[in-house]
């Protein structure tokens, strides 16, 4: 699908400020604008951004060691480095990943990327009604709900206010076998970035996603519903799955990040 920027000029979105804290091609100049803001309240922002991919990457791997053959990437943003097909590539290629996002450049960039792929797809659609995400013929036809699914949705849910994510969650969660992983990262309340948390706020409120809010921990933790956390359990981002060696990391990264299995009902 051809892009024009002209469509999207007046109005950043969270897919492509994203991209541009990465340093990816696929933003425009009210993304950039959008992202530098981002980076004078928090700084980090592009580590984050790094270190956020590096968990998917980690749990993604933690997901094919236990045996997870089909990946439902919800908020998978635009293409870039580290992606889930790329991961499950290298060591299971019959494994199946479905790319779920909201924003049209982020769906047409994967739909290129995947052109010869058959078995990595993008769709677009909105988690918000999760019912038309699990009913889209690509998704029933990629995706075998009677077999363990890894559910990733890594920095997505901070986007959606309170009414909207649990209830999604909780439905989501609703038809995964037992045996299947999710893994969420998202951002927090009660951290030293807090004084910056208005900053961000507004800085969202005029993107595509209007939200952007961070969460307690114990928020954070009800998205896991029933399913167990696997160790070390919900931690900063850049301690999943070990703390890094004394002095290598920062302190916290403003993001909880966690994966959880399902035993049963989830
Ligand atoms: C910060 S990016 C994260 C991308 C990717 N998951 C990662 O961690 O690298 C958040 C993504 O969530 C998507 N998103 C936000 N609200 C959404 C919604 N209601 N439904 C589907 N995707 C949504 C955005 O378009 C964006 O691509």
């Amino acid at each position: 699908m051809p892009i024009d920027e002209a469509d999207y000029a007046d109005r950043p979105s969270s897919a492509r400020i994203y991209d541009a804290l990465l340093g990816g091609s696929h933003n425009f100049a009210a993304d950039r604008a959008a992202a530098q803001k981002l980076l004078e309240a928090i700084p980090y922002a592009g580590d984050l951004a790094r270190r956020n991919r590096t968990f998917l990457r980690r749990a993604v791997d933690h997901m094919l060691a236990a045996g997870v053959r089909q990946f439902l990437d919800v908020g998978s943003g635009i293409p870039t480095a580290g992606n889930v097909h790329e991961i499950t590539g290298r060591t299971a290629p019959e494994a199946r990943v479905v790319y779920v996002d909201i924003d049209p450049v982020a769906v047409a960039h994967s739909r290129d990327i995947l052109a010869e792929n058959p078995v990595a797809t993008a769709v677009q659609a909105d988690v918000r009604f999760p019912d038309a995400l699990l009913a889209h013929p690509v998704v029933t036809e990629m995706i075998d709900f009677t077999r363990p699914i890894g559910l990733l949705m890594v920095s997505m849910l901070h986007f959606l206010p309170d009414e909207d994510a649990y209830v999604a969650v909780e439905r989501l969660r609703s038809v995964l076998a037992p045996g299947s992983y999710i893994a969420i990262s998202h951002g927090v309340v009660e951290t030293p970035a807090d004084a910056s948390a208005d900053q961000v706020a507004s800085i969202y409120r005029r993107t595509d996603v209007s939200v952007a809010t961070g969460r307690t921990r114990a928020e954070i933790l009800r998205f896991f519903g029933t399913a167990e956390l696997v160790p070390p359990g919900l931690v900063w981002l850049h301690e999943w799955p070990a703390p890094p060696a004394a002095g290598e990391g920062p302190e916290n990264m403003a993001v909880l990040a966690g994966v959880g299995r399902v035993t049963g009902a989830a």
